[in-house]
């Protein structure tokens, strides 16, 4: 089999594809003949050094993949076999073959592509539990969503309009009209504009009762100012770390130094919560997660789950892919293809 290896900490050049042999299911695993992998920031900040909860190069990285199952080890009903899945892997995703537990791996509906289906997992299920499990978000209330043009920002904008929220959205202004086309209420453009005035504003000073805030450093001490009282802020992500020009060790001092003390009395005191997200940190939780999926892929029959690819890249075009995305350019999901 092939699978790309971040073969050091670097540039996007640091990508090598490499032949493995070919991995053999255990007991509970299905082998899985992969046809497209989800891309994800988390890849970009693994391939940094960034990513503490990565494993150190040499590694494949890599949290979802589509295609087909080839075979199953001997606890599995080996009718799966032949069917077309998708399925979450804890690394090693940028592969062309991979063995998965068969616990995580879910059908495709049949309204779905494989590009369109590995787009799902990562991006879904993390907007769910932030806001339908944790955050709770309910008809008639309103979020902002940061990263509102990302992979994880669609699939929250999806998921706010089905609860029917209102929704506040930041990104680059170039991709506002794709946004308010998907349903966004309020783009704001927060490169340009001071995004805790501009919620002030729209919202005639009361704030929103959630905010999805995935650059953390400053911008969470902002984001909770922008919550009213029974607002919750979901803290997912520290896309900041890349920012930066200084290297790694002064880029996490950096971050921990800007990263708000949230007091227990204040937090009384103001009606507000803060809490938490790391999917990578919920594979003992498989029960949950197994759950999570099949209401999103039951919300692909119904209409209201709309994964957008942004872009294919060939398998071989890794680096090209980490590129883009670092560039900012993507709306939503950016996939590998393998062709296989
Ligand atoms: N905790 C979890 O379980 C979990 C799961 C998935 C993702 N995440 C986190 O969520 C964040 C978004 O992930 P994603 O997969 O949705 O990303 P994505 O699709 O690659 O979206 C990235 C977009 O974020 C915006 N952005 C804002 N600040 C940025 C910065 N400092 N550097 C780069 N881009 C920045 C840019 O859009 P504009 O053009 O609008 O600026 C960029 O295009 C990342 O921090 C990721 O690590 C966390």
């Amino acid at each position: 089999m092939k699978q790309i290896v971040i073969t050091k900490y670097g540039d996007p050049d640091v990508l090598k594809i490499q032949e493995r042999k070919d991995p053999q299911p255990s007991a509970e695993e299905v082998l899985i003949k992969v046809k497209a992998i989800g891309v994800n920031f988390a890849d970009i900040l693994a391939r940094k050094g960034l990513y503490p909860d990565a494993p150190k190069p040499p590694c494949v990285v890599g949290y979802e993949v589509s295609g087909t199952v080839e075979s199953a080890g001997p606890g599995v009903d080996a009718s799966i076999v032949g069917q077309s899945v998708v399925a979450l892997t804890r690394f090693n995703g940028y592969s062309d073959r991979v063995c998965v537990p068969e616990k995580a791996v879910f059908t495709i509906p049949e309204s779905l592509d494989f590009e369109h289906a590995a787009a799902i997992p990562l991006n879904y299920l993390t907007a769910y539990q932030l806001l339908y499990v944790m955050g709770g978000l309910k008809k008639g209330e309103s979020v902002l969503i940061h990263n509102a043009g990302g992979g994880v920002g669609l699939a929250a904008l999806d998921i706010s309009l089905h609860l029917e929220a209102t929704t506040y959205g930041t990104s680059s202004v170039g991709k506002h009209s794709f946004l308010m086309e998907r349903g966004l209420n309020y783009p704001i453009d927060y490169r340009n504009q001071d995004f805790l005035s501009s919620i002030m504003n729209l919202t005639g000073g009361k704030g929103v009762e959630m905010v999805l805030d995935p650059i953390g450093g400053n911008n969470w001490k902002k984001s909770y100012k922008a919550l009213r009282p029974t607002g919750r802020l979901g803290l997912f992500g520290v896309s900041t770390v890349t920012d930066s020009t200084m290297g790694r060790v002064f880029q996490f001092i950096k971050l921990i130094a800007q990263t708000p003390r949230y007091n227990p009395l204040r937090l009384m005191n103001a009606n507000k919560g803060v809490f938490g997200v790391n999917l990578g940190h919920m594979w003992n939780e498989r029960d949950k997660i197994s759950g999570w999926m099949q209401e999103i892929l039951k919300g692909v029959e119904k209409g209201w789950v709309r994964p957008h690819v942004d872009r294919t890249f060939r398998f071989e075009q890794a680096g090209k892919a980490h590129r883009y995305i670092e560039a900012r350019k993507n709306i939503g999901k950016i996939v590998l293809v393998t062709g296989g």
